[in-house]
């Protein structure tokens, strides 16, 4: 029953993205370079990046009402950002820092093993504080998703805060939480128990000493908090998670025709996995969704038109039209 509560019933919030915002550019090159190399590239783009921003940004392209809540500085990079936001109809609040430059990636995409290589530049922009959290109206949500940054403490301290929102709610008016688990950091540990969905990636688990998805969530899933669902992906070997019961589900990845543009396949994945829950759709069906949407986008540049791309297989159609 309680299961039943979490995830087959839910408001009709929004569903909030909390993390980064960052300027990605983006280099298109036929493979990737030698040291010291004088190198050309095939095209570069400028687009909007960060892990929270990126899983906005699909959820937004599935038609969710969605929003994006992060830090963000001032200039010629964060007018990008938000003009892009803006453009694509992104909803998104932020806390503006001023005496700091804007996270900025500079990526190499090989057109040869598909490989995506980021080079990230923080440049200072401090993290979202507890106090920042609290000036938000959880009534307006359904589910929000949190990516462990660095401010894993304050990310507890704002979990905790929709644990007594919702202990005062009906099931129906609860608001789920899912944390993403990327970075290689022994301290986004203590958020393996704040989530009611965990997303797991390859280089944390890798970090943490596993060498498969199924492995990884078979391990964690004792330390998850009671009826979660821990859910690990790994690039072209798909995806394993594991929920209430135990038992672990495996998805194979989709593979493309041609590998275009694995940058922010993770983050779509994420997209895929809440945007199924959303809709009612049991972990196995979830994690196929997610390896297919993140597949899709794989063959694709960047995210637009990605939905548009995805409906020409067919595979889907029934899930992209029910409403949440
Ligand atoms: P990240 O972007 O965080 O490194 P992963 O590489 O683990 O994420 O990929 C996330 C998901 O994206 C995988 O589970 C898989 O479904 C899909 N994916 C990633 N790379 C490929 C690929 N080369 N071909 C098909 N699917 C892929
Ligand atoms: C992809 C991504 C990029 C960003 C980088 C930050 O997952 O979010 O968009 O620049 O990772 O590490």
């Amino acid at each position: 029953m309680w299961q039943f509560c979490r995830y087959y019933t839910m408001n009709s919030g929004r569903i909030l993205c909390i993390g980064l915002a960052a300027l990605d550019i983006v280099n298109t090159c036929e493979r990737y370079p030698e040291e010291d190399e004088d190198f050309r590239a095939n095209f570069q783009r400028w687009q909007t990046g960060g892990n929270a921003c990126n899983t906005c940004t699909v959820l937004n392209e599935l038609g969710v009402d969605c929003e994006f809540f992060g830090s963000m500085s001032y200039g010629l990079q964060a007018d990008f950002i938000c003009k892009h936001m803006e453009e694509r109809k992104l909803r998104y609040k932020y806390v503006c820092h001023t005496n700091c430059g804007t996270p900025t990636s500079s990526v190499i995409l090989s057109l040869r093993t598909g490989s995506r290589t980021i080079i990230h530049a923080r440049n200072n922009l401090p993290e979202l504080k507890v106090e920042d959290f609290e000036k938000l109206n959880l009534s307006d949500y359904r589910w929000i998703h949190f990516e462990g940054r660095r401010n894993e403490e304050a990310i507890v301290k704002m979990i905790e805060i929709i644990e007594k929102f919702n202990s005062m709610k009906s099931c129906t008016n609860q608001v789920k939480v899912s944390v993403e688990l990327e970075r290689p950091r022994e301290s986004l540990l203590q958020l393996l128990q704040k989530g009611d969905v965990v997303f797991i990636s390859k280089d944390f688990a890798r970090f943490r000493g596993f060498s498969s998805s199924s492995a990884t969530v078979q391990s964690l899933h004792s330390q998850l908090k009671s009826g979660a669902i821990a859910i690990c992906a790994w690039g072209e070997e798909g995806a394993d998670g594991v929920g209430p019961d135990g038992e672990v589900k495996h998805s194979d990845a989709y593979p493309p025709e041609n590998v275009t543009d694995s940058l922010g396949a993770g983050d779509t994945f994420i997209a895929g996995a809440i945007y199924s829950f959303c809709k009612r759709l049991p972990l196995q069906d979830a994690m196929n969704f997610a390896c297919f949407l993140a597949g899709v986008k794989c063959g694709i540049q960047g995210y637009d038109g990605l939905v548009k791309e995805a409906l020409k297989h067919n595979r889907w159609p029934d899930l992209f039209s029910v409403q949440g």
